[in-house]
């Protein structure tokens, strides 16, 4: 019915809702056999989850804190999405030199055999639902690829139904945690990073195997605040073309607070949201903390 359509601009492929004009179907077909290296780093996320903040992270840690390395050009190009067309160029052909960094929100069961198979290091970021599905909503308005949600309760309905590029945030998040010994995975929460972001940037680097000075760790979790992010148009994508994102209608950097769904969601709404959240994670031993 017509209630239940996806967003008009999404495809379903192999089961998972994609953008066209930025994700590749035959990019994501070909996505399980790319060679995989042990010194790869994936970033893998749900939208809305921080994923821009890990990405800075990530690119300040391997560039030992200096803040030049998030200039001049997106995040995205330093570590580039990997369910885009053609980026099986960048990934392909990265000289063995260098660790490739990539990101991704693919599910599961689309990674890269390899991934699956305990090569290379995987960083995953979850967030708590009800803020990452406000995020997603205003996100809706920015990005220029996706429609714009009639209003707050259609958009709920969508999340709910997983009718969004990342299907549902339970399928997301359950496949990852089931199958956690199979991956070399290093599992963080958008809310500890709010808490406590040295303590989760040292976490990263151990499990990278990173050392960083007493200055360089403080460099890196400078450049990784909010409020400097903001002022960064690197991390903010604001190079990315306005067919992709609608620069005058929002920005990645919008609020950065834990508890924000508290503004738009009503009471039955929350409620309807604990049950289901209830239900699907009976058997996920993983907790969010919905407010600070
Ligand atoms: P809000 O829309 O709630 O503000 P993603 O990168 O996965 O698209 O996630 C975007 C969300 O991460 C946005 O959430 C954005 O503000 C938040 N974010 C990005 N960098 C952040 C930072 N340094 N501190 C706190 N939140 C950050």
């Amino acid at each position: 019915t017509a209630g239940q359509a996806p967003d008009v601009r999404l495809i379903l492929h192999r089961g998972f809702y994609l953008i066209p004009g930025v994700n590749s179907p035959v990019v994501v077909d070909q996505i399980q056999n790319w060679e995989i290296r042990d010194s790869d780093i994936f970033l893998i996320t749900y939208p809305k989850s921080g994923t821009i903040w890990m990405q800075q992270i990530i690119i300040l840690i391997e560039a030992k804190g200096n803040a030049m390395a998030t200039a001049g050009k997106p995040n995205c190009e330093r570590m580039p999405w990997i369910e885009v067309k053609g980026s099986e160029e960048t990934f392909l052909q990265a000289p063995l030199s260098s660790p490739r960094l990539s990101v991704t929100h693919l599910p599961y069961r689309l990674l890269p055999v390899g991934l699956r198979q305990k090569k290379a290091k995987i960083i995953y970021v979850a967030r708590n639902p009800k803020d990452a599905l406000v995020s997603y909503y205003h996100f809706h308005h920015f990005a220029a690829v996706l429609e714009t949600p009639k209003d707050f309760n259609d958009f709920f309905e969508k999340f709910m139904d997983g009718r969004v590029y990342g299907n549902t945030w339970f399928e997301h998040i359950k496949a990852y945690y089931s199958h956690k010994d199979e991956m070399n995975i290093l599992y963080v929460t958008y809310e500890d990073m709010i808490q406590d972001l040295r303590s989760v940037v040292e976490k990263v680097c151990s499990f990278l195997d990173r050392e960083l000075t007493d200055s360089q760790m403080a460099s890196v979790v400078e450049h990784a605040r909010f409020n400097n992010m903001v002022r960064n148009p690197s991390a903010n994508y604001r190079q990315v073309s306005a067919t992709l994102l609608n620069q005058q209608r929002g920005s990645f950097m919008r609020k950065g607070t834990v508890g924000d769904w508290k503004n738009l969601f009503s009471v039955a709404q929350s409620e309807r949201f604990d049950k289901v959240f209830q239900e699907e994670m009976t058997d996920v031993p993983l907790s969010f903390k919905w407010d600070l």
